[in-house]
């Protein structure tokens, strides 16, 4: 296991979309286990491959209960609305209040390959669409609230 590096700021990786997971294999598992250990590293609640370098569909996410990984994942259904702060690792010092769904629920495979369901409202659920989002190579600051900016959080951290 190891800790990988963050991509950051205009990193072009970021922009860039991800491919789905085709093989469950050894190597997807490393790698599972290197994005818990980064995660855990760096004290945030989620990390997609891709903010590693990795442009394939893997998402990690620890709300501090334990990790969830999803492989392939979909937001199935949504309803209701939050205009709530968000913040990314990708984005270090920064923050901004996005528009998303209250609540959400997704489908995505586990390291094993099979499906599974989740649900998550509130943080739970902007959680979700951000990692989501960041598969599709979009940051949380193109889902900005109407009349949002995002602002420093660099004398709080
Ligand atoms: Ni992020």
């Amino acid at each position: 296991m190891a800790i990988r590096q963050i991509r950051v700021d205009d990193d072009p990786v970021l922009r860039k979309k991800s491919r789905p997971v085709e093989v469950f294999d050894e190597r997807l598992h490393l790698l599972l286990d290197d994005m818990r250990d980064t995660l855990t590293k760096s004290q945030g609640i989620g990390l997609a491959a891709v903010q590693i370098g990795i442009l394939r569909r893997v998402v990690v996410i620890n709300f501090g209960d334990g990790f969830i990984e999803l492989i392939n994942p979909e937001i199935i259904e949504s309803s209701g609305e939050q205009r709530e702060d968000e913040a990314c690792l990708s984005l270090p010092h920064k923050a901004g209040k996005t528009l998303r769904p209250m609540s959400v629920k997704v489908r995505a495979q586990n390291r094993d390959g099979n499906w599974c369901l989740y649900s998550g409202k509130e943080l739970h659920a902007r959680c979700f669409c951000h990692e989501l989002d960041h598969l599709d190579g979009k940051l949380y600051i193109d889902s900005l609230a109407p009349g949002e900016k995002v602002y420093s959080t660099r004398d709080y951290d």
